[in-house]
């Protein structure tokens, strides 16, 4: 059973908190998706320690310091904060025995350390030695067996965050008790872990509709010219399979950069409309188009718009760049339930059990 932050009596709270979240994001939602969790332990805890890993850095990477991140969360919380980048666990300790109430403290971006990667069992008991509990409020890397995720567990009570409660009670209405027609949408450039969802809901979901590189590669297989476009080389028996089924629905028509396909074309935008109008669960993951370039955004700004025209539908959207595209448009709050895992959704899609969540049973 895992243990929830939101049914924990109270008095389990009190002493030093320690929260892993994710600050993985070009923007600060996932960091805002976290105030609530923050704002219960600092009612309760008597201090804050706050973990959290950005980017894939091979040590210590300036850009890739949570300094700033430390700063934007102090100016949220409206509360100081002590940014530590030593990892000198026994002055820290001291440093946070010896605090005022309520001192909230966030460490420097522990994958600059290469023992977090590793779930070193020693770098998971010094974090741990740092509080009397831990809350995981970071679903988005609960797909990643790494010490600040799992290793810690074992050695505190460990609880799952208000946000992390949300989003196994959204993804399981999805894989549990998805009301039907449910449509999912997936685009993007990498296809694996989209295909491992298509796998699991296979037989479940009523249509697939396919942007990015998979519907590329989908369209060169039933001989459409995709020209120079970005596609999927490793063609399993599973895409080749894909290619003649009935409920897998590909654009028709295109926006392109020379022979390039950078975005789903208007013709398409309609085709994906009418599909998902008469959908009562849809699901979605990866953008259509380059939506790092206005001009290929359009296909996927189509896609919100369908989305939010139907006003019955159980919406779940996830995945990093399309959740930030949302948040931009400011239509993100129409949206049923957007989670907060790009990776870590399509795992929990896929029906994988994810280390961080088993970790809290
Ligand atoms: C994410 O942004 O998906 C998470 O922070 C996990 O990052 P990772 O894929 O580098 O482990």
């Amino acid at each position: 059973m895992i243990k929830y932050l939101s049914k924990t009596n109270v008095k389990n709270l009190k002493g030093v908190a320690i929260a892993r979240l994710d600050f993985n994001t070009e923007d600060d939602w996932r960091m805002k998706a976290a105030i609530p969790t923050l704002q219960l332990l600092l009612k309760h805890a008597r201090a804050l320690v706050i973990l959290s890993h950005k980017g894939r850095p091979l040590g210590f990477q300036k850009q890739f310091s949570l300094r700033p991140d430390a700063e934007k969360l102090s100016g949220l919380l409206k509360h100081d904060i002590t940014f530590d980048e030593k990892f000198n666990f026994d002055e820290l300790r001291r440093n946070i025995s010896t605090s005022p109430a309520k001192s909230i403290f966030v460490l420097e971006n522990l994958r600059f350390v290469s023992m977090e990667k590793g779930n070193d069992k020693s770098f998971a008991k010094n974090l741990a030695s740092l509080g009397d509990y831990f809350v995981n409020e970071a679903f988005a890397v609960s797909h990643r067996a790494e010490a600040s995720v799992v290793g810690i567990t074992k050695y505190l009570p460990s609880y799952a965050g208000l946000g992390l409660e949300k989003e196994i009670i959204n993804l399981s209405r999805v894989m549990e008790k998805a009301k039907k027609p449910l449509i999912m949408i997936f685009g993007g450039a990498k296809s694996g872990d989209k295909l491992a969802v298509i796998k699991f809901f296979r037989k479940k979901a009523d249509l697939f509709l396919i942007g990015g590189a998979l519907a590329n590669t989908l369209l060169y297989l039933k001989g459409t010219d995709i020209g120079t476009s970005l596609f999927d080389e490793d063609v399993n028996e599973m895409i080749k399979n894909l290619s003649s089924d009935e409920s897998v629905i590909l654009p028709v028509d295109f926006r392109r950069q020379g022979s390039k396909i950078l975005d789903i074309g208007p013709q398409s935008e309609k085709l994906f409309a009418s599909k998902i109008k008469d959908a009562k669960t849809i699901v979605w993951n990866g953008p259509m188009g380059l939506i790092e370039r206005e001009e290929f955004k359009k296909g996927t700004l189509g896609l919100v718009r369908a989305i939010i025209s139907n006003k019955t539908a159980f919406s779940v959207v996830g995945g990093g760049e399309t959740v930030t595209m949302l948040k931009e448009s400011g239509l993100s709050d129409k949206i049923s339930f957007i989670s907060t895992g790009g990776g870590a959704m399509l795992d929990f899609l896929a029906g994988k059990k994810l280390p961080g969540i088993e970790a809290l049973k």
